[in-house]
């Protein structure tokens, strides 16, 4: 049976908040956890099989044009060789996921330096790796666009909006801005590295990969070998983070699959990180114009937001770097824009928040520079500005606690403490400052599903729904046991399967909220089974350890299920709910600095995060998203540039020893604070996602910091040492 749910009208029922067992919403851990730190968990890389062949990408060398010529027959000679697979379908670009389909390109193009090419194969690693590094291959290149700021733009009207008069206000306002910010690109930095291991049983395909959204991925790969989908399997039952690189199929799976079944033995490809850094989509370099005019009071009467991405030539995404900008904040005068250059340089996609990890932060740059002309506390400035339902819509917020979590955050941190003129506190050769930011991201349910089969032994939850480490185990076996009267121990939850039911995958921080909503469905589905074997109603049954409790009679439950299993299938589609109220979560950021006034140096001394994101389904791992996030922002305020060969657009920093990301010396005590919020707009659970609010404005709290501390403004990310001398 499944409990189908479209959700068109809010939930206000809160059947969560008084369960009887009170295990959603607490810490708990995850059942995954022991495996993983004990090696028992096994990830793609580290699949092994008898008669397993390696293969090793060749990539392209070039900018752009055309494989001319690949001589294999040299490397085919050397020892260890199996084959060199040069078919063209390995040039695809990796697809940028929940599209269903490969991407257009795939032929003899080059689009990028880094692009496969071919595959070496060899009998080991360490063969294969020889021969893909003496591979011949003769190009026909053509002029590369290289230059994003140079590049004629292709889609100069994407994503624009306006309303009222901004170009007006701009010139009467009594106080306005109008500055220019950039921002490097971002790579997601999954400590795993992108692998795949392909076997062939005649013409079924099974792929032991790495990857987000299982459902499109197998639709995906399944398009790029010109495959039924029926006849493709693939299993992520571990991710080590993804943050947006696993999302799509990539080059590694293609190539696996093409030669395994070309030599009809199984292929295991690994993508070492230089691989990862120049083939996987990373996030566009970008750069913002923010303008805003403003009354002497304070209040904003005119916003602007434009900026300018890229991605390769035929690529449909484009970083939606306003995303959050129109919700926000309220102005009478409106202009948000975008342009889009087409380049050639590695693939844009999504990266960690695609969006507000950018957009928010330099909003928030502009906001502490206002309040600063204003001569208004940046805190005050924000609230005096929260609109009361979004901007140009009809319809209201589902939620929205950006003021609460303002004034939480300012008060747990110490905010009445700042003294507002840059450079006044000091301790020794330090600048000391304190700067805070509003978090701010976009929320969505997508459709999931999910079976959960219950026995005298206990529950198995099932969905090809993925955990990339942000504790999607943890948190569906929670709530299976909460409504199935079932400690976390007698739940077992099965993922990262196409077999099972398709979920909603892990993206765009919709996972938890999305696949926990299936799982609810299809345990509320079970409990009125079991209330029908009671005859009773299903809101009169209580279940709790094991037991079922009915007009005070106390059944086991292993006994009411008996030889035959109890099977139930959940299923929760988006309806037409966004139609009735605007989804977002809200948060704040506030960060302590001190800048070395001889080196420029900034070390971030504390930091802390309020944030609202409806019912928490798990105070650790929600946490521990958020403390991933908040060290993302240092990452991006500090550290964190990708470099491009200005000849050719090869990454010059293609490892985690030049692409900074933050070490734990570079992250001090983060505080965390969660507020009690139910969205009944979201989903029945009144959950909302929390995987990515974390590093939405984090940046800027560090960056307005830095201001605080020494009268910089940092209008070219990272803050390295030479911007603050
Ligand atoms: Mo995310 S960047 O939608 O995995």
């Amino acid at each position: 049976m499944t409990l189908h749910l479209k959700l068109d009208n809010p939930d206000e029922e809160n059947r969560l908040d008084h369960m009887a067992q009170g295990v959603i919403g607490t810490g708990a851990n995850r059942p995954d956890g022991a495996l993983k730190v004990s090696g028992q968990a096994t990830y793609a890389a580290e699949w092994q099989r008898p008669d397993m062949a390696y293969g090793v990408l060749v990539r392209a060398t070039v900018p752009a044009g055309k494989v001319e010529k690949i001589d294999a027959s040299a490397v085919e000679a050397m020892p260890g060789i199996v084959k060199v697979i040069t078919d063209p379908k390995l040039l695809r670009v990796p697809a940028q996921g929940m599209a269903d389909a490969a991407p257009a390109q795939g032929n003899d193009e080059v689009l990028y330096f880094g692009q496969p090419i071919a595959l070496v194969v060899g009998d080991s690693f360490e063969a294969a790796r020889h021969g893909a590094n003496h591979l011949s291959v003769s190009y026909l290149p053509q002029e590369a666009r290289l230059d994003p700021d140079a590049v004629q733009t292709e889609r100069p009207e994407g994503k624009q909006s306006s309303q009222g008069d901004l170009d007006g206000v701009m010139k009467t306002a009594p106080v306005t801005l109008d500055e220019v910010w950039t921002t490097p690109g971002h790579n997601s930095s999954a400590m795993e590295p992108h692998a795949s291991m392909a076997e062939w049983d005649g013409d079924r395909l099974t792929l032991h990969g790495s990857y987000q959204m299982l459902k499109y991925n197998r639709n995906e790969l399944a398009d790029s070998l010109g495959i039924d989908p029926k006849n493709v399997r693939i299993l992520s039952p571990y991710v080590g983070g993804g943050f947006g690189s696993k999302l799509g199929i990539s080059p590694e799976a293609v190539a696996a699959a093409l030669a395994a079944r070309d030599l009809g033995r199984p292929v295991r490809v690994v993508m070492p990180r230089q691989q990862v850094f120049e083939t996987i989509t990373h996030r566009a370099q970008c750069r913002q114009r923010i303008r805003l005019a403003a009354d002497e009071t304070g209040k904003l009467l005119g916003i602007g937001h434009d900026n300018r991405v890229y991605n390769l030539p035929d690529e449909g995404f484009a970083e939606p770097v306003t995303q959050a900008t129109p919700f926000t904040y309220a102005a009478e005068n409106r202009a948000i824009g975008q342009e889009v250059a087409t380049i050639n340089r590695v693939i844009a996609g999504s990266v960690r928040a695609p969006g507000e990890a950018i957009g928010v932060p330099i909003f928030e740059n502009a906001m502490d520079e206002m309040a600063e002309k204003l001569g208004m506390d940046p805190l005050e400035f924000r609230l005096k500005n929260i609109p009361e339902t979004p901007p140009g819509q009809d319809i209201p917020f589902s939620s929205n606690m950006l003021a609460e979590a303002l004034r939480d955050g300012a008060e747990k941190f110490g905010w009445d403490k700042r003294n507002p003129t840059p450079g006044a506190v000091q301790e020794g050769e330090w600048l000391i400052g304190m700067g805070m930011a509003s978090a701010v991201r976009v929320n969505m349910l997508m459709e999931s599903k999910a079976r959960i089969t219950l026995t005298a032994e206990g529950a198995t939850v099932e969905t090809d729904m993925t955990d990339i480490g942000t504790g999607t185990y943890a948190i569906l076996t929670q709530i299976a046991g909460e409504l199935l009267g079932l400690p976390m121990e007698k739940v077992t939850t099965k993922l990262g399967d196409t077999d099972l039911p398709p979920g909603s995958g892990s993206g765009g921080s919709f996972g938890a909220a999305s696949s926990g909503t299936s799982v609810y469905l299809a345990a509320m589905e079970l409990r009125r089974q079991i209330a029908d074997k009671l005859d009773c109603d299903e809101a009169d049954l209580t279940l709790k350890d094991g037991q079922a409790i009915a007009a005070n009679k106390t059944h086991a439950l292993a006994d009411l299920v008996g030889e035959t299993p109890f099977e139930a299938e959940g299923h929760i589609e988006p309806g037409d709910i966004a139609s009735k109220a605007f989804q977002a979560t809200f948060g704040s950021h506030f960060a302590e600095v001190a800048v070395n006034r001889h080196t420029g140096e900034t070390r971030v001394r504390r930091m802390l995060g309020t944030f609202a994101c409806g019912r928490v389904l798990n105070e650790k791992t929600a946490r521990s998203q958020c403390l991933g996030g908040m060290t993302f922002g240092i990452g991006m305020a500090l550290t964190e540039e990708m470099l491009f060969d200005t000849r050719d657009g090869h990454v010059v920093n293609n490892d985690f020893a030049e692409y900074h990301l933050p070490v734990n010396l570079d992250v001090p005590k983060l505080e965390v604070h969660f507020l009690q919020e139910r969205d009944p707009y979201a989903n029945p659970m009144q959950a909302k996602g929390i995987g990515e609010l974390g590093i939405c404005g984090a940046a800027a709290a560090v960056t307005n910091a830095i201001h605080n501390a020494t009268g910089v403004r940092i209008r070219d990310y990272p803050a390295t040492l030479d911007k603050i001398l």
